[in-house]
Formats: C-alpha cells, sequence, structure tokens
C-alpha cells in the first residue's frame, strides 16, 4: 500500500496524492490473479504515467472540489486520477494518430512496443505490433479511469457527474475528429480551428475537471457556469501556446517532436492566421513545404519565417493574452471561495505561459 494522500489544505501536494492514487491503483491491476497479461499492461501503464506529465487536470478538479465547498480532498482523488488515466488514454492514441516519436521526452507507446519487438526471432510485424498494442492500452487506461472512478464514487450516489463526464468524453472524440478532418483542408479561416482547440484540448483539459469536482462537491448550476467561463477560454489559450510549442518549441524542453504538426499539414489557428496574411511567395512556401512528410529541419526553417514574418505567432500571442484575461475577468466575477480563486489565478498564467 502506498501511504495515504495528505493535501488537506494546499492544493500543492495534489500530483503526488494522484500518483499515489494511481500506484495503487495499478499495482492492485498488476496482482488481480487469473489474468497473466495483466502486469505486464498496468508496469505499461506505469512507466507512462511515470515518463512526466503535469497532472494538470487532477489539479483543476481538486480545485473544482474546492470551489463548490468541497474542503478535504482525499475523497475527491480517485475521481482527480481518473481524469489522469483519461488523459493517459487520449495521449496514447494521439500520438498513434499523430504518428509522434516521443512524448515527454521518451519514445510513444506505439514506437516503444515495435522497439521492443524487433530483433525477435518470430515473424511479426512490428510496427503493426505497436499500433495494435497502443491502440489497446489507450483503451485500457480509458476502461481503467471509468473503474477508478466508479468504484471510489458509484454512479448512483453521483448523478450530477454523470452527464459532465459523458460530455467530457464524446467531446474529446468529436475534436480529435474535427482535428483529423482539418488534417485534409488548407484554408477556411479561423472558425474551423478554433472549433478543434475548443473541442480535442479546452474542455476535457480545465472545463470539465473543474465541473467534474464541483459535481461531486454538490456545486450548484452558477458554480458549473463559473467553471465552463473560465474553462473555456483558459483552455483554448492552452492549446493555443501547445500549438506554438509544437512548431516553435524546444523538443528537448516539451519532450514532443517540433516537425510532426508541419509534416502532418495541420491546419492550426497559428497556421490559419498565416495563409490570412501571407503573400504569394509566403502562401507558396507555406504550400509546397506544409503537409510534406518528408520535411527536414531546414524547410522547416522556413515555414517558421513565414509564421513569424506574417505576423502570425504573435497574433497567437495576443489570442491567448485575450482568452487568459477573460479567464481571469471570469474568475473575478465567480462564487468561488477566495482561496480558490487565487490558485486558479496563478494557475491561468502557468498553463499559458510555460515552455513544456
Ligand atoms: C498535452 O497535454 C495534450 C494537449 C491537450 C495539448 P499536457 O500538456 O497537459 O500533457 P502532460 O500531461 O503535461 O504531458
Ligand atoms: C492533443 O492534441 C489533444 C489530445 C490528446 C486529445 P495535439 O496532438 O495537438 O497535442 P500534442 O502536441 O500531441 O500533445
Ligand atoms: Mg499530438
Ligand atoms: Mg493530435
Amino acid at each position: 500500500m502506498t501511504a495515504a494522500p495528505t493535501c488537506e489544505s494546499g492544493l500543492d501536494g495534489v500530483p503526488a496524492a494522484v500518483d499515489a492514487v494511481l500506484e495503487d491503483f495499478l499495482g492492485a491491476k498488476a496482482r488481480v490473479t487469473g489474468l497473466p497479461c495483466l502486469p505486464e499492461v498496468a508496469r505499461l501503464l506505469k512507466d507512462f504515467l511515470a515518463g512526466g506529465g503535469k497532472r494538470l487536470r487532477p489539479l483543476l478538479c481538486c480545485c473544482g472540489w474546492r470551489a463548490a465547498g468541497g474542503e478535504e480532498l482525499a475523497p475527491v482523488l480517485p475521481a482527480a486520477a481518473s481524469l489522469e488515466l483519461f488523459h493517459t488514454f487520449a495521449l496514447i492514441h494521439d500520438d498513434l494518430m499523430d504518428r509522434s516519436d516521443t512524448r515527454r521526452g521518451r519514445p510513444t507507446v506505439h514506437r516503444s512496443l515495435a522497439a521492443g519487438l524487433r530483433g525477435r526471432a518470430h515473424r511479426v510485424d512490428a510496427e503493426r505490433f505497436g499500433t495494435n498494442g497502443a491502440v489497446l492500452l489507450g483503451d485500457l487506461a480509458m476502461v481503467w479511469s471509468d473503474e477508478l472512478l466508479h468504484t471510489a464514487w458509484p454512479e448512483t450516489a453521483t448523478p450530477a457527474a454523470r452527464p459532465v463526464l459523458e460530455r467530457m468524453r464524446s467531446e474529446v472524440m468529436y475534436g480529435q475528429y474535427l482535428d483529423l478532418l482539418a488534417g485534409t483542408r488548407f484554408g477556411g479561416g479561423l472558425d474551423g480551428p478554433l472549433t478543434v482547440i475548443r473541442y480535442k484540448t479546452a474542455k476535457y483539459t480545465v472545463e470539465r475537471p473543474l465541473q467534474l469536482g464541483a459535481a461531486l462537491a454538490g456545486g450548484g448550476r452558477a458554480v458549473l457556469d463559473a467553471c465552463s467561463a473560465y474553462g473555456i477560454p483558459l483552455g483554448e489559450a492552452f492549446q493555443l501556446r501547445d500549438d506554438l510549442l509544437g512548431v516553435f518549441g524546444d523538443p528537448a524542453v516539451t519532450g514532443k517532436p517540433c516537425l510532426d504538426d508541419l509534416r502532418e499539414g495541420k491546419y492550426t489557428v497559428l497556421l490559419a492566421l498565416a495563409v490570412e496574411r501571407a503573400d504569394r511567395r509566403q502562401q507558396r512556401v507555406l504550400r509546397d513545404l506544409v503537409g510534406d512528410p518528408g520535411l527536414d529541419e531546414r524547410g522547416a526553417g522556413a515555414v517558421r519565417a513565414v509564421l513569424t514574418a506574417t505576423g502570425a505567432a504573435d497574433r497567437v500571442e495576443g489570442m491567448i493574452t485575450a482568452r487568459r484575461r477573460q479567464a481571469l475577468l471570469a474568475l473575478e466575477h465567480s462564487p468561488f471561495p477566495s482561496a480558490v480563486r487565487g490558485t486558479l489565478r496563478r494557475l491561468a498564467t502557468t498553463a499559458t505561459v510555460r515552455n513544456a
């Protein structure tokens, strides 16, 4: 048994307390008898979780709990931890869909499964094994996320949490699907990419985790609405920062590649803004290079130069600032206790002014 989580007063201890819950949960899975593969898959998920991560969603869930008057954090920690497992599912599948090689500075799950098989004597297609294994491991993370939550919070006891979770799950899938579609188009303005970031990230990263915690603490409509008013603009700003880091970031710091979005031709807000302002030469650079699966650092440098020269990167910075301000304003009008407002105020900065 891991030590009982102790973060009764401040929220600083949430990441460690959540990790302790996950450790216990996955440890118990590894000891289940009669299913010989469980220790192996539980270990893979443990390794993924040990690889890092900001634990933003669990922290927000605990903030939501406090925002609705919840006090001692111990009861909400399994719900907070279940969000990290849901996030684990989303990342494992996202890396597969984005064909990413690294996550949190390590090989992605599909790549590491494939590498583990290569060189072994039997004739199995290692890449296919990696892909299929990552699909299953991601599925398992999602299913276990549900199990962890409902063991601690039976659905019948928490009817208010149910719609929050149902929406969150559908929204991510919908957002990710829109993200796939966006990769097939070039042009068409900002509405499309803004919808993508709202659904694929803002809701499951900020709005719904806050609402889940608040709903479990018995928060009413006013509290849940305030979670949205703060959470949606902040969540969008979070993904806008991610889009900038995805092109201009240092992979040694982000732990993620910085060519994927460009090679994939992902039609992000950043790219949409550049297309809007690009002159003919710049348009040609974007059309020729963005979406080229063989794009190298030199080509990426040419694209980055256009993203900067057209003012697109600065405009994204401006959008981040505007959304952070909107979130902070909503916070001032919220019915949250002042200590929670303080934490969320600080979090608005750490979520949007970051290099990883
Ligand atoms: C990455 O989320 C995926 C997005 C929604 C942008 P995080 O930036 O929260 O990832 P970790 O958990 O800290 O690695
Ligand atoms: C991640 O989107 C969104 C989800 C995991 C649902 P991205 O593909 O833009 O994020 P990173 O850069 O891989 O983390
Ligand atoms: Mg990705
Ligand atoms: Mg993606």
